[in-house]
C-alpha cells in the first residue's frame, strides 16, 4: 500500500515501511525498516542534520535521501550522472512531485504482478532532463523493488555517464556487509565485511553477473537486515558506503564502468529493477527474496510446478558419447525412478571438442544417430528430454563464422581474444538474433524437448557491434536484446522448461530467472564444496531454482554416495554420473534415494528456506531445513565436518522454522552406509525441537564408510511430519 500526502509518501509492505519526506527539491528518507502505523507528523524522525553546520569544505550532502547527483558538494557517490555534449558534468535537479503510476514500460524484465507503483519525477536545470524514479509494493511479499528512467526532454544529445536503481541512505556509525564472492568452481562464497569509514564495491565488469560477485547482498546495522539484488545479468556495482559524518549510503545498480549511454532527444534510458528487503534475521531476508522470485520473477507456469529429477551425461562422458551411449545411460535410468534424460554439449557440428562447432545448432548425425530418432527413443522410455545448448557464443571453426564472421562480437582489425576457444556472439545484430530465434525454436519443437539447458562459458572482451552507433550503450543494449530473444524463443515452447548456466554458476541472477526458472549452481559437484556453494546461493534464490546433481567422479575419497545425496537433494536435483558402470549396489542405493526424493518432492523443492545454526563457512555444525509453508512438513539436513568429532564430541543440533505447537515425527531417512539400528524415528513438539539442544549420537561413528576418518563430513536426511498438536 502507498499512501501520498502533502508532506509524506509511505511505502508500506506486508512487513516494511519505507517512509520519504518531501522537503523542498529533495525527497529526504526518514525512515527503513519494520512497518509503522499511519501518522499525520513523523517530525520526531532523527533528520536534525538539516540543521546542522557542516564546515563548508565538506560533504554537504547529510541528509537521508532517496535521489543524489554530481554537484552538489557531495563526496558521496551519486544515484545519476548525466553529461552533456560539451561534457558538463554536474547537474542540478529539482524535485517536482509524486503521483501513483499505472506501472510503467521497460525493455528489461520487471517484477511480475505489481501491486501499486509510485512515481518520483525530478527535473534537472543543467542538461534539461527528467528523471522518474519508481517504487513498486507487492501483496503478498515484503519486498519493494525500485529504478529510474531519465527521459532526455532537452531537445539535445546526452550521456547517461550513471543511473543507479536503488539508493537508501541512514545514519548509521558501522554496518556489516555480506556478499556472495567466489570463481568458477567456487561460486556465491559468503564473505562478512565489517565497515566503518570509507566504501565498500562490489561489482561486475564481465558483461554477466559473474560468479565473482553476485548482485545479492545483505547489510545488516544495529537490529536490522536487509537485502537486496537485481533483476539484472550484465555489469552490475554494489556500493555501502559511510562517510564521516556517520552517514550510509546503499547504492545498486548497473555498473557505469565501460558504460555512457547515449540518449538522443526525445530518447529514454530504463536502469534495471532493484529489489530490497529489511527484516530482523538473514533467514527471513532470504526467504522473503526467494518469495519474491517465484512470485514475482519466475514464470508463473513454471513457479510451483514440480521439477523432474534428471540426468545428465557431462560428467559421464564429456565429449565422447553415441547416441547409443546415450541411450543407455537412459535406460538405466529408467530402471533407477529417474525422469529426465538430459543431453549435454557435444551433439551438434563439429562439437567433438571444445575447439569447435559452437554456433552450428544442427545434429552430428555420425556421433548422435540422429536426434530425433534418440528423442523419440527416449520418450518411449517414459523419460522426459532435454538437450544443452549455447546460443550466445560462436567459435571461428563453424561455418556459421565461416559465413558469417561478423556474428561474432569483435573490434574491427583486430584478432579477438578467445576464452575456451570461443567469441560471444553481437547479441545486437537483428540478423544473428532472427537466426538463433528461428533455429533454435524449429529445432526445440523438431526434437519435442521438455527441457533446455542453456549455458554461456566465457566472459565478454572486445566489446564492439557494427550494429550499435555508440558503443558506450553496447554492455546495457546486449541485455536489452538478449532478454528479447529469450522472450521470444520461452513463448514459442511455453511448455519447455529452462535451465540458464554459465560455466556453472557464472550468470546466477534475477534477470536469467525471469525467462529460466532453474539454474546450474557450479560446475564443482563435490559434495563438500557444495556445502558452502549452495549455502551462498540459497541465502537469494529459492530452493526449486537451485540445480544440484550427484557425481561419480567429482569427489574427494570419502563422501559416501548417501551424502552426495543429502547434499544434492533440493529444487532441481538429478544425477551426473555414468550410471552404466556404478555396481549394483550402488544402483539400489540410487533407487531408493530418487524414490525418497519424488516421495517428498514437494518439501525439497517448494518451502521455506532455514538455515540450522551459523553458516558452515564459519562452523564445523550446521545444515538446513526445508519447511512447508503451513509447516505440517519438512526435511531438515544435518551436517557434522569436523572429523575429530569422531573422538570427543556428539554433536548438538536445533531444528528451525517448525510451529511450536505442532506434534511432529522426525524420521531420519535410511542410509545405506548405517546399520539399520542407528536409523531412528522420535515424536516432539516444534517447541521442543526448536529450543532444545538435541543430540544426534556421533555422526561419523556408525558411518560405514565414514569411520576411516577419510570422510570429510558427515550427514543425515530427516522428515519431519506434524501428527498432531
Ligand atoms: C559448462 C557447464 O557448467 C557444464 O555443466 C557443461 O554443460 C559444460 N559447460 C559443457 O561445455
Amino acid at each position: 500500500m502507498i499512501k501520498l500526502t502533502e508532506k509524506y509518501i509511505k511505502i508500506d509492505t506486508t512487513k516494511n515501511t519505507l517512509l520519504l519526506e518531501k522537503y523542498g527539491d529533495r525527497v529526504l528518507q526518514l525512515y527503513y525498516g519494520k512497518k509503522l502505523h499511519d501518522s499525520d507528523n513523523y517530525g520526531f524522525f532523527a533528520v536534525e542534520e538539516r540543521d546542522k553546520w557542516f564546515g563548508s569544505n565538506d560533504d554537504h550532502t547529510n541528509i537521508p535521501t532517496v535521489f543524489s547527483c554530481n554537484g552538489e558538494c557531495a563526496n558521496k557517490e551519486a544515484y545519476v550522472i548525466l553529461s552533456k555534449e560539451d561534457g558538463t558534468f554536474t547537474s542540478r535537479f529539482e524535485f517536482k512531485g509524486a503521483e501513483m503510476a499505472e506501472g510503467f514500460s521497460s525493455p528489461l524484465p520487471t517484477a511480475r504482478n505489481k501491486g501499486e507503483t509510485v512515481r518520483l519525477c525530478f527535473t534537472d536545470l543543467v542538461t534539461g532532463a527528467t528523471v522518474y524514479q519508481y517504487y513498486t509494493v507487492f501483496e503478498d511479499c515484503a519486498c519493494i523493488t525500485v529504478h529510474s528512467e531519465v527521459v532526455n526532454n532537452s531537445g539535445e544529445q546526452l550521456f547517461v555517464k550513471r543511473l543507479m536503481s536503488c539508493q537508501l541512505d541512514f545514519a548509521a556509525e558501522k554496518a556489516s556487509v555480506t556478499t556472495y564472492d567466489g570463481t568458477w568452481d567456487l561460486e556465491r562464497l559468503r564473505h562478512d565485511t565489517e565497515l566503518t569509514a570509507g566504501r565498500f564495491e562490489i561489482d561486475s565488469k564481465l558483461g554477466i553477473s559473474s560468479a565473482n560477485h553476485n548482485p545479492f547482498f545483505m547489510v545488516k546495522t544495529d537490529n536490522t537486515v536487509m537485502g537486496f539484488n537485481l533483476v539484472w545479468s550484465g555489469n552490475h556495482k554494489e556500493t555501502v558506503e559511510i562517510s564521516p559524518y556517520e552517514r550510509m549510503r546503499i547504492l545498486t545498480g548497473l555498473n557505469d564502468y565501460g558504460f555512457n549511454y547515449k540518449l538522443n532527444a526525445g530518447e529514454t534510458f530504463v536502469s534495471p529493477e532493484a529489489v530490497f528487503v529489511a527484516a530482523d534475521t538473514e533467514g527471513e531476508v532470504s526467504r522473503e527474496m526467494h518469495k519474491f522470485s517465484l512470485k514475482h520473477v519466475v514464470n508463473p507456469n513454471f513457479a510451483y510446478k514440480p521439477r523432474p529429477v534428471l540426468i545428465n551425461n557431462w560428467e559421464a562422458t564429456y565429449f565422447d558419447f553415441t547416441g547409443d551411449k546415450i541411450y543407455e545411460i537412459a535406460k538405466k535410468a529408467k530402471e533407477c525412478g529417474i525422469e529426465m534424460m538430459v543431453l549435454d554439449d557435444g551433439w551438434f557440428g563439429a562439437r567433438n571438442n571444445d575447439r569447435a562447432g559452437l554456433g552450428d545448432w544442427y545434429d552430428n548425425v555420425e556421433k548422435t544417430g540422429g536426434l530425433k530418432s534418440l528423442s523419440d527413443k527416449i520418450h518411449e522410455l517414459g523419460l522426459k528430454f532435454g538437450l544443452w545448448v549455447e546460443p550466445e557464443m560462436i567459435q571461428v571453426d563453424s561455418d556459421l563464422y565461416r559465413a558469417h564472421p561478423e556474428y561474432a562480437m569483435q573490434i574491427p582489425g583486430l584478432t579477438p581474444i578467445e576464452r575456451r576457444h570461443q567469441l560471444c556472439v553481437d547479441m545486437c545484430n537483428p540478423e544473428l538474433r532472427q537466426y538463433l530465434t528461428d533455429t533454435l525454436i524449429k529445432l526445440f519443437k523438431d526434437l519435442g524437448v521438455d527441457y533446455v539447458k542453456w549455458d554461456h562459458n566465457r566472459a565478454m572482451s572486445d566489446v564492439y557491434s557494427s550494429c550499435e552507433a555508440y558503443q558506450g550503450n553496447y554492455f546495457y543494449d546486449y541485455y536489452v536484446n538478449q532478454y528479447k530473444m529469450l522472450k521470444d524463443i520461452t513463448e514459442a515452447v511455453p511448455d519447455v522448461l529452462f535451465e540458464s548456466c554459465a560455466s556453472g554458476g557464472s550468470r546466477y541472477d534475477l534477470g536469467m530467472q525471469y525467462f529460466m526458472p532453474q539454474n546450474w549452481c557450479s560446475d564443482n559437484t563435490n559434495a563438500f564444496a557444495r556445502l558452502f556453494i549452495q549455502e551462498g546461493t540459497l541465502a537469494g534464490y529459492p530452493v526449486s531454482s537451485l540445480g544440484a546433481h550427484v557425481p561419480n567422479h567429482w569427489e574427494r575419497p570419502g563422501v559416501s554416495w548417501e551424502s552426495r545425496f543429502n547434499v544434492s537433494a533440493m529444487g532441481a536435483f538429478g544425477y551426473e554420473c555414468d550410471i552404466t558402470s556404478v555396481d549394483r549396489k550402488t544402483i539400489s542405493v540410487i533407487k531408493k534415494q530418487v524414490a525418497y526424493f519424488k516421495k517428498h518432492r514437494n518439501v525439497f523443492q517448494y518451502v521455506e528456506y532455514y538455515r540450522l545454526g551459523e553458516s558452515l563457512c564459519k562452523s564445523d555444525l550446521g545444515g538446513w531445513s526445508f519447511v512447508s509453508e503451513d509447516k505440517k512438513e519438512a526435511i531438515a539436513v544435518i551436517i557434522d565436518k569436523k572429523v575429530n568429532n569422531f573422538w570427543f564430541k556428539r554433536p548438538r543440533f536445533t531444528f528451525a522454522g517448525l510451529n511450536p505447537d505442532y506434534l511432529y515425527k522426525v524420521e531420519m531417512r535410511p542410509q545405506s552406509n548405517l546399520p539399520e539400528s542407528k536409523v531412528f524415528s522420535f515424536t516432539a513438539y516444534g517447541d521442543a525441537l526448536m529450543n532444545g539442544k538435541l543430540d544426534f549420537d556421533n555422526l561419523y561413528w556408525h558411518e560405514t564408510d565414514g569411520h576411516d576418518m577419510g570422510s570429510v563430513f558427515a550427514s543425515r536426511m530427516f522428515y519431519i511430519k506434524k501428527i498432531g498438536r
